[in-house]
């Protein structure tokens, strides 16, 4: 096993990565505060590992909630459901929520932690490629409302992040595709040998190999935890983590939640930051090219879907957190392993790139 710290003063935490954690009691039960827990999980994953990680709290006061699955539930009535849960069985504040799934599970039961009673324990045991990279680290927590994707939320960081490698082996093609996405976008933004090591071995992180995906999973979570741990309330540096997620955030709204994979959406969104800094000089030709052939191998998009229109676009990513007074600020590339956020880029490069980066309609 492999220990990370988040450090965030006396909010630090660890990430621990490993073969086998959600049959490890001693190490889910160490940063438990009091004797109530409430497993929140969905109807895909409880099959595959509830009762498993159940066994790990035996003889405490154990609850367990099974959410529908899907980007679709990732909303306010969900959330809810988990608060009137927490008030039907009577938790304190020592409780803690312990959230057993992908980015979806983690991000509904991270925001019910932040706000039942002000704020109760939260440990994130993700199951996802996506969520053990990204969502499960650095404690922004959301729903999805109709209009934007993530807009009510909080931030609150887990007590602790338990990544078991073994389970991502039910994971579907797809799904481990998209954890991928995020895992290029580190390389993209600050870490180039990174991206150049994704080059060498993106064939046996999709095949599943897992020695590779422990590496990827390490890699991801150690250039995680240097941006949260240096802005843990993006003012500043935190900004860079949203490479491609204005333009995928639109995609996920625009063509309703769930359609496209968030990983998918972020790819493409990638693909067209590149392709726009390219207009703006930074990048080369060579090096979009790199960023295209990396994302196609992952399996992924490297266009935006051809049912949105780039008018239509353009609204959806006005409605993006990173706006400032009225202005769609993006991360750009200033090289492979360098971004920057930036409102200085040409408007109408921005449409061109929205229209030409659009997939071609199927033939009727
Ligand atoms: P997800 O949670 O929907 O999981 C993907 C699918 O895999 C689901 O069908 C799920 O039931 C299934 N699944 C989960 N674990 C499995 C396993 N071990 N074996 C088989 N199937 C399994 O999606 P995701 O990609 O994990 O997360 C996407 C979400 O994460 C989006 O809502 C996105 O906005 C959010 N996100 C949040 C942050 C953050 O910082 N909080 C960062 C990135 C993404
Ligand atoms: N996924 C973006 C962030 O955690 O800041």
């Amino acid at each position: 096993m492999r220990t990370l710290t988040v450090d965030l003063g006396v909010r630090s935490y660890p990430i621990h990565i490993g073969s086998g954690l959600i049959d490890d009691a001693e190490l889910l039960r160490a940063s438990l505060r009091g004797r109530q827990v409430l497993i929140v999980t969905n109807e895909v994953v409880a099959p595959l590992y509830l009762e498993r990680l159940a066994r790990a709290y035996a003889g405490l006061e154990l609850r367990t909630l099974v959410l529908a699955d899907g980007e679709a539930s990732k909303t306010l009535a969900t959330f809810e459901r988990v608060l009137s849960a927490l008030l039907e069985w009577r938790f304190d504040r020592q409780a803690a929520l312990v959230a057993l799934g992908g980015g979806v599970v983690g991000d509904i039961t991270g925001f019910a932690a932040a706000c039942y009673q002000r704020g109760i324990d939260l440990i994130q045991v993700p199951t996802t490629l996506l969520a053990q990279v990204d969502s499960s680290v650095g404690g922004k927590t959301a729903v999805n409302h109709p209009a934007g994707k993530n807009m009510i939320g909080a931030f609150h960081q887990p007590r602790a992040v338990i990544a078991d490698i073994g389970v991502l082996a039910t994971l579907a093609p797809r799904e481990v595709s998209a954890g991928l996405a995020e895992v290029i976008k580190y390389g993209l933004i600050r870490d180039a040998e990174l991206f150049a090591w994704l080059e060498e071995n993106i064939e046996r992180l999709r095949a599943g190999d897992a020695t590779a995906l422990a590496l990827a999973v390490e890699r991801a979570c150690r250039n995680k935890a240097e941006v949260v741990a240096a802005d843990e309330r993006e003012s500043g540096v935190r900004a860079l983590l949203n490479l491609g997620h204005t333009f995928g955030h639109a995609i996920e709204a625009g063509l309703g939640y769930g359609e496209w994979l968030h990983g998918e959406a972020v790819a493409a969104g990638m693909c067209m930051a590149a392709h726009l800094s390219a207009r703006q000089g930074w990048l080369g030709g060579p090096e979009v090219a790199r960023i295209e052939r990396l994302i196609e191998r992952a399996g992924l998009p490297t266009r935006g879907p051809a049912a949105l229109d780039p008018a239509h676009m353009l609204e959806l990513m006005a409605v993006d957190k990173k706006v400032r007074h009225g202005h769609i600020r993006l991360v750009l590339l200033r090289a492979i392993g360098t971004a920057c956020v930036s409102a200085d880029y040409d408007p109408p490069a921005l449409r061109a790139v929205l229209t030409e980066r659009r997939a071609a309609p199927a033939a009727a």
